[in-house]
């Protein structure tokens, strides 16, 4: 037996490998470790989940950002975007018709907007839940402070994605500007955890300056950190940002640590990323056969769905959230798989 099908298979049996054995492992593989990988990682998926997808309507409420991300088409220096806010009520409407198309849960997804102050996210949130109990709120709004994210968790929320982008502090320098910083990005993650959030944390798979290095750090500190919820999707270039002639990150690395990570963190969400849709035709379903569980469609109004560009190509923005919806379902149904209409909550 290979080396690396030896670590696949300890990784399966024990959850955890070392730092030299992630190294060893990530430096060296091959199509065919990958592919044994994705089976265990299906295996123990199927296991748990079953063949349930969850889906999730994610609502871009605004493109606006005070930060200024190297990698990001938001960023606050991209002066080529068109600026959009949606209205409460328009909020509510996305939330409505998502629900109509069998969504029970509602990203709210931003970029850092400081119009939306924490009274206004408050007031989105409580109307949300008043309106549908049984249907699960989560946020994707960036850095905030202990009191402001426990002011959301106080309202109703239950789940708060956030990237943590790198778990190399020399990494994140490179990603970002100064006033940006790794240690409020980790003490976040932390705040969110201990505050009973189901919490999200997650990578660009080849992102600039990105070595084994660095995702040696990554699967480390996710080893340690165990979110619920894990974000993997490969880097691609805008081409109104500094790392516009950087390459796109690998796709079949992609996969792979989709899978190393269900197998590490058996229980996780991991969804089949857009950006992975983006980078392949078949991303998406290839990403649920190495160990996904969850789609994240989108169900902002397509008026606004191409000014919320993080990278250049991204799918789905001509598309209506009704057509996503059918789309995903029939893909999914393509490689057996069922799309539930389920809050589909982290079982621990
Ligand atoms: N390529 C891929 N993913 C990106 N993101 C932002 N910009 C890009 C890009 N150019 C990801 C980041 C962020 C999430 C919302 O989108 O990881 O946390
Ligand atoms: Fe949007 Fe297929 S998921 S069109």
């Amino acid at each position: 037996m290979s080396d690396n099908i030896k670590l696949i298979d300890k990784l399966k049996n024990e959850n955890t490998l070392s730092g030299d054995e992630w190294f060893s492992l990530l430096s060296s593989f091959t199509d065919e470790n990958r592919l044994y990988a994705a089976k265990a990682a299906r295996e123990i998926t199927d296991s748990i989940y079953g063949k349930d997808i969850y889906i999730r309507g994610i609502v871009e409420f605004s493109n606006i950002c005070k930060n200024d991300c190297y990698y990001c088409g938001l960023r606050a220096g991209n002066s080529n975007l068109e600026r959009y806010r949606l209205t409460e009520e328009e909020i509510y409407e996305c939330c409505k018709e998502g629900y109509e198309y069998g969504f029970r849960t509602f990203v709210l997804q931003s970029g850092e907007d400081l119009h939306f102050d924490t009274e206004t996210i408050c007031r989105i949130i409580s109307r949300i839940k008043n309106d549908y109990p049984e249907c699960a709120i989560t946020l994707s709004i960036g850095e905030k402070t202990y009191e402001e994210y426990k002011a959301y968790k106080e309202s109703g929320a239950d789940r708060y994605l956030l990237r943590h982008e790198t778990a190399n502090k020399a990494h994140y320098e490179r990603l970002h500007p100064e006033n940006m910083s790794w240690d409020n990005r980790i003490r976040c993650l932390y705040d969110l955890k201990s505050l009973g959030y189901q919490t999200g944390c997650g990578i660009m798979i080849g992102s600039p300056y990105q070595t084994t290095e660095c995702i040696v750090d990554d699967m480390l500190f996710m080893a340690d950190f165990k979110p619920e919820m894990i974000g993997l999707g490969p880097f691609l270039p805008h081409s109104d940002t500094p790392f516009r002639d950087e390459p796109k990150g690998s796709y079949e690395l992609t996969l792979l640590l989709i899978s190393l990570c269900r197998l590490m963190l058996p229980h996780a969400l991991i969804p089949a990323t857009t950006a992975l849709g983006t980078i392949k035709p078949l991303g998406r379903e290839e990403g649920v056969q190495a160990g996904a569980n969850v789609i994240m469609p989108n169900l902002s109004p397509v008026a606004v769905r191409k000014k919320y560009m993080l990278y250049d190509n991204k799918i789905c923005t001509g598309d209506s959230s009704g057509e996503c919806r059918g789309c995903i379902e029939k893909r999914m149904e393509v490689i057996g798989y069922n799309v539930v209409i389920s809050r589909g909550d982290f079982k621990a």
